[in-house]
């Protein structure tokens, strides 16, 4: 794919050229993430960061990294304090914004909403999440991550074997997830989910189309014994008629240091798309797992930083002028000074 000016809507988009182009281009990144040089290569440029559905990390991701970028964001966040409570399309709005906007990233709660707003957007839209449909950025950079995790012990993602576990049916990352790894070889992919939250079938597809080894169960304790990843989920209680429904499977598969320490071998790598859910009755991943090396979520959500801020710099065609625009950080880092 050519990355100047293209929507991101899908991980169907993308062919694995392109994802090693993105991640090369993330590894650039680091040091602006980390605020070690500071760039203004973004500078004059403007993100419409829409958010009409709850985020934490998605949307202050996406923001942190085009300000890291030099450029400006402004947001509208729920649905309530925009005007399509007043009855505007998305079609309408999706003009208007693309007027005060150089790229746009959204999220909504109804499957193609993006891609139906994208249609009408005169600037590149980026999917934040539409549905239960895709989730495209968590998905880069939770490949990405697997990638680092994986060549500190001199392995790559071809061969990988990874269990998914929890809510497969309404959980994007997922989906996304699993369409990325059907560009690559030799995957084994454990499916762990209540029947009813099964992976939908056009995933199982595109993975058993790849070649991939794909085994579908419930049992999750034999399910992980033989995995390089533990990837997992929360139940989507947003996607359930009512929190009730949601409760029966709450906590069905829970991950804890007992559990892991029995079951896994040495060095899994533990991860979640973040947010995990804390609440005693589901809690999918205890907190007696935080001490645990091998628990990647918050190398995750560090890695989310440099994933967007190169595909900014792609989209924007401006990754070949970062270093040439940069200077280094004048004042007191935190992360790097005592
Ligand atoms: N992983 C993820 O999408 O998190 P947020 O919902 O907080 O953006």
């Amino acid at each position: 794919m050519n990355f100047t000016g293209a929507h991101i809507l899908s991980i169907a988009q993308f062919e694995r050229q392109d994802i090693d182009l993105l991640f090369r281009t993330a590894d650039l990144m680091e040091p602006y993430a980390q605020r070690k040089r500071m760039t203004r290569v973004l500078e004059g440029a403007i993100l419409g960061n829409m958010f009409f559905e709850p985020s934490t990390r998605t949307r202050i991701s996406f923001g942190s990294a085009f300000n890291l970028l030099g450029g400006e964001v402004r947001e509208s966040v729920g649905s309530e304090s925009s005007s399509l409570v007043k009855g505007e399309s998305l079609e309408d709005t999706a003009r208007v914004l693309s007027g005060y906007s150089d790229v746009i990233c959204m999220r909504h709660p109804r499957e193609g909403s993006v891609e139906e707003f994208a249609k009408a957007s005169r600037v590149p839209v980026i999917n934040g999440g539409d549905g239960s449909n895709e989730h495209p950025s968590q998905a880069l950079l939770d490949l990405y991550t697997i990638e680092r995790e994986l060549s500190a012990k001199h392995r790559s993602i071809d061969g990988l074997r990874i269990a998914m576990i929890g809510d497969l049916k309404y959980g994007r990352t997922v989906h996304s997830l699993c369409k990325l790894l059907s560009l690559y070889r030799n995957v084994t992919v454990v499916l762990v989910s209540p029947q009813e939250l099964a992976m939908p079938e056009e995933y199982l597809q595109a993975l058993r189309e790849a070649g991939h080894r794909v085994i579908v169960t419930d049992q999750l304790e034999a399910s992980i014994s033989n995995v390089d990843i533990v990837y997992s989920t929360r139940i989507q209680e947003e996607r359930f008629l009512d929190r009730q429904q949601a409760d029966l499977y709450r906590g069905r598969f829970r991950l804890n240091s007992a559990i892991y320490t029995q079951h896994c071998e040495p060095n899994t790598v533990i991860m979640h798309p973040l947010p995990r859910d804390s609440r005693a009755e589901a809690n999918e991943l205890d907190k007696d797992l935080d001490d645990n090396p091998n628990l990647a979520i918050f190398r995750q959500t560090d890695n989310g930083l440099i994933v967007r801020m190169a595909m900014f710099a792609l989209i924007l065609d401006v990754a070949h002028l970062v270093e040439t625009y940069s200077r280094d950080v004048r004042w007191h880092n935190p992360r790097t000074q005592s």
